[in-house]
């Protein structure tokens, strides 16, 4: 087992590149499969989840050979329809192959991925717009099985913007030769960096970004070499990182527009915050103002992914910073591990209180989940004295390598094995 050995109290300083986008790369990867040929992906992060995504892939059929950030995925015999439970269950958004695999090979069969972490996750958005298509659903002993018969154009009518879903829905809408638009969609960055990747294999795809996307499918898609887009939340963490120690951190790489939210808040609780086009420097106080309310809703308002580490900057603001998690109804486990470093934080349902204190102190710390963990870090490297965090497997998910990224940011750091 390894843990994180943090000596906190120093602010962070420094410029970090951002890593690809694991909640882009996943889609992106999946969306391979509808290609005959080779896709190219630049830019991939090196996370536990990717290697579980090609590992699908390869039981599929493809050809995948990954060098340094850059995977070639070669999907021009796809073998297979199925995905087995053990995969399915190292990660629940392995269920965005479901619209892939039906519009490449008409048939898919995988089973239900249950809930998580952060509260129940069902699918049956996911589901509704593959009906809504003419695709017949079956769900037998936890077990989907989708047959894609003859998709018909159609619109799909979201009642709330599930990002996964609408990546499915897209997905699958390629296997339909008319046109299918799909109304109430998501608008995070990586639904169009999912349009982009798709238009460059020569997808007829637009709208992404805004609540209407129409693609008509049906036609072959050609090879591609594209890059996936940085990761918002990894930026958000470091930029979180700089504010929880009163420092100066610049991330690179990203685009500002993806974080504006989080920037918002920033700039509104005292830092000074410059942009470039592909770069965010983030200065901040020694202790933030404190927020008023934060509350998380669908892109492009503040993402309920930041809302852990961003909590974790506001553990010594001056006043009371109130959260409010719209979207996942358990995403607070965090909380009680703060609470041992000295943080007062109220919790009522959804809603947060953070009243800041002067100073935090180390102590041992266990992660809950992938962004509470990262949140665990940060606080850590705030409280003054030693803290040690374990449960990385969680962190792990989501960054490469944390107490690198970290430590090149004059983070106080270690991973050490314990077993
Ligand atoms: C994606 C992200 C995740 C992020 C979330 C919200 C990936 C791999 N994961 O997850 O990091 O936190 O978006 O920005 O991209 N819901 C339903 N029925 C459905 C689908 C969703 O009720 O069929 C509900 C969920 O329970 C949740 C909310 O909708 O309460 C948001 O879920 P969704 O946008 O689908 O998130 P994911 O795609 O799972």
């Amino acid at each position: 087992m390894s843990i994180l050995q943090i000596s906190g109290g120093q602010p962070l300083q420094g410029s970090i590149p951002v890593q690809g986008a694991k909640n882009s790369v996943l889609p992106l990867l999946a969306a391979t499969l509808v290609c005959q040929g080779q896709t190219v992906l630049k830019n991939c992060p090196a996370l536990h989840d990717v290697e579980v995504t090609l590992q699908i892939l390869r039981h599929l059929g493809c050809r995948v050979e990954r060098s340094g950030s850059t995977i070639a995925v070669d999907a021009s015999q796809v073998l297979r329809s199925d995905i087995p439970d053990d995969l399915m269950h190292e990660m629940r958004s392995s269920v965005i192959f479901m619209g892939a695999i039906l519009a490449r090979t008409g048939q898919a069969e995988l089973s239900y991925p249950g809930g998580c972490e952060l509260g129940p996750r069902p699918i049956d958005l996911h589901l509704k717009a593959l009906r809504t298509m003419g695709a017949e659903v079956l769900e037998r002993d936890g077990r989907i099985h989708c047959r894609a018969g003859s998709l018909s154009g159609c619109e799909i009518r979201f009642p709330f913007p599930s990002v996964g879903a609408t990546e499915n829905a897209m997905l699958a809408a390629l296997g339909c030769g008319e046109e299918i638009a799909i109304y109430g969609a998501a608008r995070e960055p990586e639904i169009v960096d999912l349009q982009n990747l798709l238009r460059s294999m020569g997808a007829q795809v637009s709208g992404a970004g805004t609540d209407k996307i129409v693609i008509t499918g049906g036609k072959p898609l050609h090879e591609a070499v594209y890059t996936v887009i940085s990761d918002r939340i990894a930026a958000a963490t470091w930029l979180a990182g700089a504010a929880a120690t009163g420092g100066s951190v610049e991330v690179t790489g990203i685009c500002p527009g993806h974080i504006r939210a989080v920037l918002d808040v920033y700039a509104a609780s005292g830092c000074r915050i410059k942009t470039g086009e592909t770069a965010v420097l983030l200065t901040a106080p020694e202790r933030l103002r404190a927020a008023g309310l934060i509350r998380t809703a669908p892109s492009p308002a503040f993402p309920t992914d930041a809302q852990a580490p961003v909590t974790a900057s506001f553990l010594r603001a001056l006043g009371q910073t109130q959260f409010e998690e719209t979207i996942f109804e358990n995403r607070y486990r965090h909380v009680p591990e703060l609470r041992k470093l000295g943080a007062r934080i109220e919790l009522d349902d959804r809603l947060a209180y953070v009243q800041g204190v002067e100073a935090l102190h180390g102590a041992e710390l266990c992660s809950t989940d992938l962004r509470g963990g990262a949140a665990l870090v940060l606080a850590a490297l705030s409280a003054e004295g030693e803290s040690t965090v374990s449960g990385l497997h969680h962190i792990d998910r989501g960054y490469e390598r944390i107490e690198a990224a970290l430590a090149s940011l004059g983070g106080a750091i270690k991973r050490l094995d314990i077993s």
